[in-house]
């Protein structure tokens, strides 16, 4: 399909479409959303849990998510694609958030970025969108600051919380991000915000919305470590690869592979090397 734009993600939320929304990490991963029709890929810091066995996000670098986004771009050429920008790109001032901003765009071709945080970072939102560059923000469940959250916990579930959000939610599209994602949070908050702002407002474990975020590694089954409440299953690939890497190292042991079918026999007859 042809690759959508901020003028398709404002006319779903119009007319009630939502928006499908995968992470990937890779060149394959990609490829498979696309072929899928999956309208937005993240290439999340979530990389570093599920591709590189960290326990959290934050030990990310700018390197990592650059050549994360490379591969992803290359594997989907026609979807719209977002860097997430890991901790401490963004954390120190406006000017290093709106240069490693750029660097995503220049060096990767992403679509836009995404960064934690909501009236805290406004300024760092205003600053990268007056640079010409679209900015989602992400409120809720921000696991780069979950050490201030109490750990991997769910938000906004009574109303003094839920009103901070809604604030912070107001701040963010203030600053000039054309959409908002919402992490972990009551639907009833995530539906007010839905209703509330003009920009589109994605879920991931937040209920419905104008689109939907799941990470790939949790819906695959790839991921092994721990996996959400709000995550549905729509695979079991570690069972496959290790089923299939099982059957392989039987098959070498018992030397039913390769056979016949997998070698490249000689085309001329074989004595003239058995002189040598
Ligand atoms: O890195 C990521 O995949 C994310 C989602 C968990 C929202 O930011
Ligand atoms: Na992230």
């Amino acid at each position: 399909g042809k690759k959508k734009s901020i003028v398709d993600f404002m006319r779903m939320k119009k007319e009630g479409e939502p928006v499908t929304w995968v992470t990937a990490y890779d060149f394959p991963m990609a490829s498979f959303a696309q072929q899928a029709g999956i309208d937005m890929i993240l290439v999340g810091d979530s990389l570093g849990m599920v591709v590189l066995g960290y326990k959290g996000t934050n030990p990310v670098t700018m390197e990592d998510c650059i050549s994360h986004c490379q591969a992803v771009r290359r594997g989907a050429p026609n979807t719209w694609i977002v860097g997430d920008m890991p901790f401490m790109s963004y954390q120190i001032s406006d000017a290093d958030a709106v240069a490693n901003a750029g660097r995503f765009i220049k060096e990767a071709d992403v679509d836009c970025v995404k960064l934690e945080g909501g009236q805290r970072v406004a300024s760092r939102i205003k600053a990268i969108t007056d640079a010409g560059i679209l900015v989602i923000g992400h409120i809720g469940l921000t696991p780069q600051s979950s050490g201030q959250l109490g750990g991997f916990l769910a938000q906004g579930r009574d109303v003094k919380n839920a009103r901070a959000l809604i604030k912070d939610a107001l701040a963010v599209q203030e600053a000039g991000a054309y959409a908002i994602l919402v992490e972990a949070v009551p639907p009833e908050v995530t539906g007010f915000m839905q209703k509330k702002l003009e920009i589109p407002v994605y879920s991931i474990g937040a209920g419905p919305a104008d689109g939907q975020l799941i990470i790939c590694g949790d819906m695959l089954g790839m991921f092994q470590a721990f996996t959400p409440k709000f995550v549905k299953k729509y695979a079991n690939v570690a069972e496959i690869e290790i089923n299939a890497f099982k059957d392989y190292a039987d098959d070498v042991r018992t030397g039913r592979f390769p056979a016949d079918e997998h070698v490249y026999h000689i085309l001329e007859p074989i004595e003239e090397f058995e002189k040598m």
